[in-house]
């Protein structure tokens, strides 16, 4: 077995987790492929303007790309050349047929699956770093199985071996570097059979890196593959769920004088809440939590515990409500029209440290916004291109990189993401060129409302 390792899909996932693991394995060639000529090229590009925004990713590219990180879109030779695997591509909502709108479209994973039977010449360790329905490594090996037999059986044992581990990737996007090079835990689930087991090594291997440099064997978990695919599924609703307890609870502090920042901040010094994941917002956002809930909710009720998914389902429903809420209170606060006011929308992308839009609160409250013919004027660091390919064909709205020029004339301003530029701006010049009355919603609770208050504005918090 050679320590060269191959990644199909150059994503999210793919780009940054591989980077990383080349970094700390500078003794293995690492390569990480993709249908996407155009993703593949932005990997390669000469000035590093790589396909995704993460923070500390071009530091991590430029010291290994081209020494023992590659980027290409000749999938054939780079399994050829590797005997593990890693596969990281998409695995979205289905929006077809069985399991329409719930259980996750495993058309890239099964056709990746079949690319890898066909190139390979040898024996492959076949690792799920994509997010998969439990029991999907059961698939995968029934595929690039097939037709081989079993060696003790005496018949057939003939044409490559693959062993399929699970290992799921729990980095967050904007943090995707830090979480890499230091996880809470490293999750590797194999089947409990002597290949299985030696499979699972050669991946404790890779994180522990070059001289056990890395991740530290503690950290390092080790599962059956049913529970490693499962517990991912699991730690995202689990996370999913938090954000929606704490924005229902935000709809009671609005109603009550409550303060939802005083009271998350007491409950979360409770050892046994914690204090992360209670921030209110706009809802969460992000390319998986909705699908993994959803996929968790098309598990339950694929096993009959239809009062299981309908408590997941919750979690998704809490979430749409807290975005439709967020645009009834703009309504209000507008005195009920809304039509060819300009508001200007201060971050499109998920959360901070991101260009990633992909199911944005911020998206759905702009659709709903249009539909009230606002004429929305919208700001981002780094999400522009993607919000516009989101947006487009939707009239009245517009784009500006600068916020000063998105708020000019505006009858408020409403903030969906959390970027730290916001609270530093000049507020003062933001209101002087606004029209009056200046409104601000704060929907992530970020800027100084009191300071606001001050220089006139009316300013709307989530959760107070
Ligand atoms: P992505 O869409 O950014 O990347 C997937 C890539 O796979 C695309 O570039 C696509 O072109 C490529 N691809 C699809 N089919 C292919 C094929 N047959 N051959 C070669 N390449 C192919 O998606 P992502 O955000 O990186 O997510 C990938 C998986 O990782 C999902 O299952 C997701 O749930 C999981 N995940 C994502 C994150 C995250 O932060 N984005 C975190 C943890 C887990
Ligand atoms: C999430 C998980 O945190 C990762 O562990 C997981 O690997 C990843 O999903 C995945 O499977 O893709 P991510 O979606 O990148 O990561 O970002 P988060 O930091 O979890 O934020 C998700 C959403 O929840 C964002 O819209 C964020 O603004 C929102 N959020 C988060 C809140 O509204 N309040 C909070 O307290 C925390």
């Amino acid at each position: 077995m050679n320590k060269n390792i191959v990644c199909i899909g150059a994503g999210y996932i793919g780009g940054p987790t591989m980077a990383v693991i080349a970094k700390m394995n500078p003794d293995r060639k690492v390569y990480v492929c993709d249908i996407n000529k155009k993703r593949i090229a932005a990997w390669n590009s000469w000035n590093y303007e790589l396909p995704i925004y993460e923070p500390g990713l071009v530091d991590v590219v430029k010291e290994v790309r081209g020494k023992n990180l590659f980027f290409t879109t000749d999938i054939k030779s780079a399994v050829k050349k590797c005997d593990i695997v890693f596969v990281g591509v998409n695995t979205p909502t289905k929006m077809f047929g069985r399991g329409a709108g719930r259980a996750s479209d495993l058309q890239f994973w099964e056709a990746t699956a079949r690319e890898i039977k066909g190139y390979a010449d040898g024996d492959k360790i076949v690792v799920e770093k994509s997010t998969l329905p439990v029991r999907t490594a059961a698939a995968m090996e029934a595929i690039l199985n097939e037709g081989r037999g079993k060696r003790e059986e005496g018949r057939g044992g003939e044409g490559p071996r693959f062993t399929v581990l699970s290992n799921p990737e729990f980095l967050a996007e904007g943090t995707a570097i830090k979480d890499l090079l230091s996880p809470d835990r490293v999750l590797i689930g194999g089947p409990e059979t002597p290949e299985g087991k030696a499979a699972v090594g050669e991946i404790c291997d890779i994180y522990a890196g070059k001289d056990g440099k890395w991740v530290a064997r503690s950290k390092i978990l080790t599962t059956n593959v049913w529970s490693a695919e499962l517990t991912k599924l699991a730690a995202n609703a689990m996370l999913a769920q938090r954000v929606s307890s704490v924005n229902a609870l935000a709809g009671l502090c609005e109603a009550t004088g409550a303060d939802i920042d005083e009271v998350a901040r007491v409950m979360g010094a409770d050892r046994r809440i914690g204090s992360k994941f209670l921030k209110a917002g706009p809802g969460f956002g992000g390319s998986c939590f909705k699908k993994d809930v959803l996929n968790l909710v098309y598990l339950c009720e694929t096993f009959g515990l239809h009062t299981a998914a309908e408590y997941w389902s919750g979690v998704i429903k809490m979430n749409d409500h807290q975005q439709e809420r967020i645009v009834s209170r703009l309504f209000k606060a507008m005195f009920n029209t809304l039509a060819n006011k300009k508001i200007a929308m201060f971050g499109f992308a998920f959360k901070a440290d991101t260009g990633d839009t992909r199911e944005t609160p911020a998206g759905y409250v702009a659709r709903l916004l249009n539909e009230e013919h606002v004429r929305l004027a919208i700001t981002d660091p780094k999400a522009i291109e993607n919000g516009k390919r989101d947006l487009a064909g939707l009239d009245g709205i517009t784009w500006e990189k600068d916020p000063y020029k998105a708020a000019k004339d505006a009858d408020a301003v409403l903030l969906m993401t959390d970027w730290k530029e916001y609270p530093a701006l000049d507020w003062g010049k933001v209101f002087k060129s606004m029209r009056k009355p200046a409104l601000v919603f704060d929907t992530r609770n970020c800027l100084d409302a009191a300071a606001l208050k001050r220089l006139g504005f009316r300013v709307l918090n989530v959760g107070k």
